[in-house]
């Protein structure tokens, strides 16, 4: 990918705990079934898969909330579950019941066969997509409008999907091989690893400019099950990614969904920025790391389903409660929900543009 010059910088200058002129935000899954342009995307694809596995549709369907609204990232149209699913486990998507693998990992025969999967082979439709995200991301003049986001799960959000064979309310099975046979975890963790490090890099070759790693279910664990069979491994990956390429530095997020206690241990894995859910204050957060890393949060999703004036409340809020700092990326505290009214997400974005211009103007 040749040299580019972005046009908005301000997601990776905050990411650096760099001065900008006001907050930048994004949303996790802003490219998704609340938006109707994405819903006739995926009809005419066929299914999620379809959608995700054909460049061509996830180049669409990533552009498609930033013609929406004034974004300041864009981030891969793809899932997290593409590494298991090129680990040969069958990934399926059942309407109205989420992902589902075909062959869980659940004896230690299923995990002795387990391999990290050549990732040039089998994932080869994600590098494509983020390529040619970056080329519809810049103009004929070389001026990209946004950074691009590449991601990945962590070891144990991967695990978690892995063992049960799909979502789970309790983690049931998955825990019960943690403590009955932490051996086979291990292996299963130690590959996963070894995935998602071979999975970023590629990205971040292929024209990645910031990754982040979901831990989506790291806080079911205990505390000591957290550091030994999450962070340790996410502290591996961290060590062993490309944090620069073509010249610029590639900043890493971790977001730890229920991982707020521990903000100071994921802050120590050597990340750039810690994502934060909404249980987290945002501003002992801040207090609590101080300019260690950026922060990443943590507006509830739910508060989208309310009306416009107190979306823009809460969203002054949460500002408010940051302050005039560097160092924090607007975002929601979990994925953004496929009932969200598409007009509430612009009202959300206008008014943390603005309230945050006016903080950094020290004129509130
Ligand atoms: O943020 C983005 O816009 C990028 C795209 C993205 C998707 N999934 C697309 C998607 C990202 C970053 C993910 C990450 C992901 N996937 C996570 C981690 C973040 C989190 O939400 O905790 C997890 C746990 C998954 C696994 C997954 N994929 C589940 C549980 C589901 C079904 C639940 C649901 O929301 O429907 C998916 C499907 C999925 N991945 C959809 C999208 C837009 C919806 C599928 C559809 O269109 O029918």
């Amino acid at each position: 990918m040749a040299q580019t010059t972005l046009l908005n910088d301000t997601f990776l200058r905050a990411l650096l705990r760099q001065p900008t002129a006001y907050t930048p935000v994004w949303l996790m899954r802003q490219a998704g079934r609340y938006l109707p342009e994405y819903r006739a995307s995926r009809a005419r694809a066929g299914s999620f898969m379809d959608l995700a596995t054909n460049p061509d549709f996830a180049t669409e369907v990533t552009l498609q909330p930033l013609d929406r609204y004034p974004l300041d990232a864009a981030i891969l149209f793809s899932d997290i579950l593409t590494i298991p699913d090129a680990m040969g486990l069958g990934l399926e998507f059942v309407a109205g019941e989420g992902p589902r693998f075909q062959r869980p990992v659940r004896t230690e025969e299923d995990v002795a066969r387990l391999a990290v999967p050549d990732i040039d082979a089998t994932l080869r439709y994600v590098t494509d997509a983020v390529s040619q995200i970056r080329r519809a991301l810049t103009d004929a003049q070389g001026r990209q409008r946004v950074p691009l986001i590449g991601f990945s799960g962590s070891p144990w959000t991967l695990a978690c999907y892995m063992v049960e064979g799909a979502g789970s309310s309790d983690f049931h099975t998955v825990k019960t091989m943690l403590y009955a046979r932490p051996d086979l975890m291990e292996r299963i963790l130690e590959i996963n690893a070894q995935a998602v490090v071979a999975y970023l890099n590629a990205q971040i070759e292929a024209g990645a400019q910031a990754v982040m790693i979901f831990d989506s279910w790291g806080g079911a664990l205990a505390e000591g099950a957290y550091q030994r069979f999450s962070l340790a491994y996410i502290e591996r990956i961290v060590a062993q990614l490309k944090r620069e390429h073509n010249g610029a530095r590639v900043p890493v997020i971790t977001f730890t969904k229920g991982g707020g206690q521990w903000l100071e241990e994921i802050a120590a894995t050597g990340v750039d920025a810690v994502g934060l859910d909404w249980t987290t204050d945002l501003g002992r957060a801040r207090e609590r790391i101080g300019q260690r890393v950026a922060l990443q949060g943590n507006l509830d999703p739910a508060i989208l389903f309310a009306p416009p004036a107190a979306i823009r409340a809460e969203a002054r809020t949460l500002l408010d409660r940051f302050g005039n700092h560097p160092g924090h990326v607007f975002n929601l505290g979990h994925g953004i929900s496929q009932f969200t009214p598409p007009e509430h997400v612009a009202e959300l974005i206008a008014e943390v543009h603005q309230h945050s211009r006016l903080i950094r103007q020290g004129t509130v």
